[in-house]
């Protein structure tokens, strides 16, 4: 019952993101770099973390617009993650969302500059000018600007990007292995639990539990990313598979084998719903069969 249901609200969701960042993300960059951008971000991925940040909205009767800008940006800051972690100097793949990559597509130094580019506009996304400007109140603005940055930045994202290519060919023991999965993915994700939490009012202990449901459910993502590497066929990650072998790297299936992985991601998808559960949100359901999705999914 509460799954058909989510499928109705996710597919209405999913819509209005791709409508929202079709109108945010320009075609008329200089030089085809919107077109490059674009590329890059409309019509493809899973588009999760926008539903994180709408989930959590929802669940505290949130700002409905700024939290598809939240979304948005969210997605901004993932889909130029996954150009640059694509190019030749990091995982070096030729396959993303199904297509060609940026850089096999556009060029190296195009792929670079649309990821730059995109890094920027998410912030541009959180802070509206001119009419739209009124949209979202500046104290909120700049809150969800620094709960972005800190999660994409050196102590998130790019930090945890940077251990990865530190750690090819080493072997990484499972807390080492675990901290790094916490900033290059687990963040982000995280974040946009709190971002969306973050458009509407919520008691602190509330937010201390959506954080932990964050916290938990972005270390299972990479989990499961890291089993599905070795477990499904390229043609429906719609990535290649094997890359992880392939490029030598540490993950959940070298260091803990698949089984004892794929109960690692069960086990935290059980912690996140306890956590769910403890921050006492009537609305909190789509971030529940949410949780069950990171870990059941098949791409
Ligand atoms: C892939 O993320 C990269 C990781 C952080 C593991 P997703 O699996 O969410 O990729 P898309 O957005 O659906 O393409
Ligand atoms: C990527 O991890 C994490 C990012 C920050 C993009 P992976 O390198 O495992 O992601 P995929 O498997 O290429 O999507
Ligand atoms: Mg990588
Ligand atoms: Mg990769
Ligand atoms: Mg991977």
């Amino acid at each position: 019952m509460k799954r058909d249901e989510f499928e109705g609200w996710s597919r209405q969701h999913l819509a209005g993101v791709e409508r929202s960042l079709e109108r945010w993300v320009p075609e008329h960059a200089p030089a085809g770099l919107g077109v490059a951008m674009r590329y890059g971000v409309l019509d493809g991925g899973k588009r999760l973390r926008p539903l994180l940040v709408l989930a959590a909205a929802e669940a505290v009767n949130g700002s409905a617009e700024a939290a598809m800008r939240a979304a948005c940006a969210v997605e901004l800051i993932h889909a130029y993650s996954l150009i640059h972690d694509d190019m030749p100097c990091m995982d070096d793949d030729v396959l993303r969302r199904g297509k060609p990559t940026v850089h096999v597509k556009f060029g190296q130094a195009q792929a670079m500059l649309a990821g730059d580019a995109m890094q920027a506009l998410a912030f541009e996304v959180l802070t509206p000018a001119g009419l739209d400007g009124a949209a979202v109140p500046p104290a909120l603005q700049a809150r969800l600007c620094g709960l972005l940055a800190r999660a994409a930045g050196q102590d998130g994202m790019a930090g945890g990007q940077a251990i990865d290519l530190a750690s090819v060919g080493r072997s990484l023991d499972e807390q080492a292995l675990g901290d790094m999965h916490r900033r290059k993915t687990g963040a982000l994700l995280q974040t946009s639990v709190l971002m969306g939490a973050a458009c509407g009012e919520v008691p602190a202990h509330a937010w201390d539990a959506l954080s932990d449901y964050g916290s938990a459910i972005g270390l299972a993502f990479q989990v499961v990313d890291d089993i599905l590497d070795v477990t499904q066929a390229s043609h429906l990650l719609g990535k290649t598979a094997g890359k992880d072998a392939a490029n030598n790297k540490p993950t959940y299936v070298t260091v803990l084998g698949l089984d004892a992985a794929q109960r690692r991601a069960e086990d935290l998808c059980g912690q996140a719903q306890a956590a769910l559960a403890r921050s006492g949100l009537p609305g909190a359901m789509w971030l529940s069969v949410l949780a069950d999705k990171v870990v059941e999914r098949e791409c």
